[in-house]
């Protein structure tokens, strides 16, 4: 069987190894892929992820039997839509249910309609009355999202109304993130600790995945700059049974229903960013997509079958299909390129990985790499993900972090802290 895998990133790695563990899988495209991502898949650099024809092309041509779209940009474009007309199988959510992650307007007002628990918050089109609007609330940090897709860095959180002002007018006048920001939220500045959900969904069940706990800011004990992601573990400890079960009734279910009765039922995998806070779990956002890099944690710890729980996705069978994860705990330590998620060099020449990719006692998930004369070099600002596996998240924690001590390149950067905060809340 054939399966292209659109992108070309740490997650895309290991969504590429996840599904290769099933014996039927023989060939694996990566469009475009990456250099490390060529320890396992035919990379196509050509063709980038967001070229819903090329991709599409490759596909009818390849006789692809399943095609999975991971990012968000091509999704939100139409892939899958695109896709499907050209009689193609592919996993993610056509480009009307991807709205839940691509306009911040519509998931905020779907979960008020549904009663979904969420931030308060009111949408302006109009720099002046957002600005009008923050005063009379005159509550401090408050949060403003840009509407559209803006890379992840379209949340702003102002400390004061001076801040407040500037990062109004940077997003709706000087278009910081483009038309992204034609509309922005405002929202009321939760508290508490924060869970990754993934779950597969074919518009009528949910099968959430193991929790998990990004590290979104660039330097030890959460300080210096929001990333992508400098590391996640899997399991949450703070998403309890007791927490997952609420989730479920009050959240997950809930929004499958709403995305259904819009009209536009979601089928992929659908990510739940959610806040516990006081008076109970609510989402902070939805991502139309896998967790970058929380399913470099998350698909090492599934124990059944990912290419059937994608099969069941796309053909409503869910509820049917057994979809289980190992007690044991994942880390996933990032390493950056210096600089990042500011100004960085590329082609920095990397050392001290096995023939196949990996290190001794991880997995490393390569996420902006390329070769060079046969040499790895870095290609982007979050190069690798080192994943370790444990019985514990202690030990999980510890071998992650020895392993990473096998690479080297000039300037990398990682956070040494991964973990501490999870492990703090197990004892
Ligand atoms: P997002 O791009 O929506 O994931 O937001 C980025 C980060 O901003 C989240 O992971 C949160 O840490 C933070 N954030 C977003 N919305 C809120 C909120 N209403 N209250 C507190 N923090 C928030
Ligand atoms: N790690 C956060 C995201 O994938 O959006």
């Amino acid at each position: 069987m054939t399966i292209v895998v659109v992108g070309g990133g740490g997650r895309e790695h290991a969504i590429i190894k996840k599904l290769k563990e099933n014996a039927t899988v023989d060939t694996v495209y990566c469009l475009p892929g990456n250099g490390g991502i060529a320890f396992d898949a035919i990379c196509v650099p050509e063709i980038k992820a967001t070229d819903l024809e090329g991709v599409t092309a490759f596909a009818v041509e390849h006789q692809a039997d399943l095609v999975v779209v991971a990012p968000d940009d091509p999704l939100a474009a139409g892939m899958v839509d695109a896709l499907e007309a050209a009689g193609i199988r592919a996993f993610g959510p056509n480009a009307a249910a991807a709205r839940i992650e691509a306009s911040k307007v519509f998931s905020k007002n779907l979960m008020k309609k549904y009663r979904i628990p969420t931030a308060r918050y009111e949408v302006f089109e109009d720099a002046a009355a957002a600005i009008a609007y923050i005063e009379e609330q005159n509550e401090f940090p408050t949060v403003i999202k840009a509407d559209g897709l803006a890379l992840g860095k379209g949340v702003l959180i102002p400390e004061s109304l001076e801040e407040a002002k500037a990062a109004v007018r940077e997003i709706m006048e000087d278009k910081k993130f483009g038309a992204s920001g034609n509309r922005v939220v405002v929202e009321q500045f939760l508290r508490g600790p924060e869970v990754s959900v993934l779950a597969f969904t074919d518009g009528k069940t949910v099968k959430p995945m193991v929790s998990s706990m990004d590290h979104k800011r660039a330097l030890d004990g959460d300080k210096g700059l929001n990333t992508g992601g400098m590391g996640t573990v899997a399991p949450n400890p703070y998403y309890t049974p007791a927490v997952a079960e609420r989730c479920m009734e009050e959240i997950f279910l809930p929004t499958i229903r709403a995305m259904q009765a819009e009209g536009c039922p979601f089928k992929g995998c659908l990510y739940f960013g959610l806040m516990l806070t006081e008076k109970g779990p609510m989402v902070i956002e939805y991502n139309c997509r896998f967790g970058d890099p929380e399913t470099q944690v998350v698909l090492p710890l599934m124990k059944s079958d990912l290419l059937a729980a994608m099969n069941a996705t796309i053909d409503g069978t869910l509820a049917e299909t057994e979809v289980t994860f190992s007690d044991g705990a994942a880390t996933c330590v990032v390493l950056a390129s210096g600089g990042y998620p500011e100004a960085y060099e590329k082609g920095i020449p990397m050392f001290g990985f096995n023939a196949d990719g990996n290190v001794d006692g991880a997995t490393v998930y390569h996420a902006g790499d390329a070769r060079k004369d046969g040499q790895l070099v870095t290609a982007g600002g979050r190069v690798l993900g080192v994943t370790a596996t444990a019985d514990t998240l202690a030990e999980a924690v510890k071998a992650a972090y020895a392993a990473t001590e096998q690479i080297s390149f000039e300037g990398l950067h990682k956070r040494t802290d991964i973990g501490q905060r999870a492990l703090q809340a197990t004892v």
